[in-house]
């Protein structure tokens, strides 16, 4: 059985996150939608479930994989990541957000999912980053889908010349972790430098992350 039904059955059955321990150091840490042309240099793209489905308000996060609540408010996994490289950073985010949205549903999601690997279709994307000049370092942040990026990650990465960047992955998953992300992210864009050594955490672990581990991992690494 592979590591990722081991974790999907695990995840499924055995989620529960009642016990969120509140993270002082999220609040104030909303994700934004478009990159916010600052002053910053660093750019914080990600992909995730939550800004990519049209969740009802009452969506239960117990019962639904993948997702967490946070002093009320609903993440994705990647997207609580990404919000605390954001605290750390004080970088722009960016949500990769497609045209289409996916489905509520989780089962439905990860269909539409594998069936966009075993195409390697290219979603229309509905954000994009018009400032990108301004960036010299740029965290990507996503989810592993089939032991791969999103599709959209794709699109994302195949729209824009990084050449001369730094680009900084990072990735939530069921046990996965970056799969084969890392060299396809460096043959899209070969003249970027991307840094091997990207965050990864699964999914049941993401609710305990801290700014301080974040914070760790910055300062450790090599670009
Ligand atoms: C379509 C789909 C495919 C997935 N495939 C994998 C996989 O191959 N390996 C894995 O470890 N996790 C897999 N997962 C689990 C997600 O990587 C994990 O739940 C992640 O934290 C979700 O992040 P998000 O909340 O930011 O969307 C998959 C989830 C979905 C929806």
């Amino acid at each position: 059985m592979t590591a990722w039904i081991i974790w999907s059955i695990h995840w499924k059955n055995k989620t529960n996150l009642n016990n969120i321990r509140r993270n002082l150091a999220w609040k104030n840490s909303l994700p934004d939608n478009t990159a916010q042309g600052g002053d910053s240099n660093i750019l914080i793209a990600y992909f995730s479930r939550v800004g990519n489905t049209d969740f009802p308000d009452d969506i239960d996060a117990v019962s639904s994989a993948s997702l967490l609540r946070k002093d009320g408010e609903l993440f994705g996994n990647t997207q609580y990541i990404a919000s605390l490289i954001q605290q750390a950073t004080d970088g722009d985010l960016f949500l990769i957000e497609t045209a289409e949205k996916y489905p509520v549903d989780y089962d439905e999601t990860d269909a539409l999912g594998q069936k966009e690997n075993r195409e390697r279709s290219r979603p229309a994307l509905a954000s994009h980053v018009d400032n990108l000049d301004d960036y010299d370092r740029i965290f990507l942040g996503f989810p592993n889908w089939y032991y791969d990026m999103p599709m959209a990650v794709y699109a994302f990465l195949e729209e824009y010349d990084l050449s001369g960047k730094t680009i900084i992955p990072f990735v939530t998953s069921g046990g996965s972790g970056f799969s084969k992300a890392v060299s396809a992210i460096q043959s899209i864009q070969p003249n970027a430098e991307v840094l091997a050594d990207g965050y990864k955490v699964t999914h049941s672990k993401v609710d305990g992350v801290t700014l301080a581990d974040i914070q760790e991992w910055l300062d450790g690494l090599d670009g």
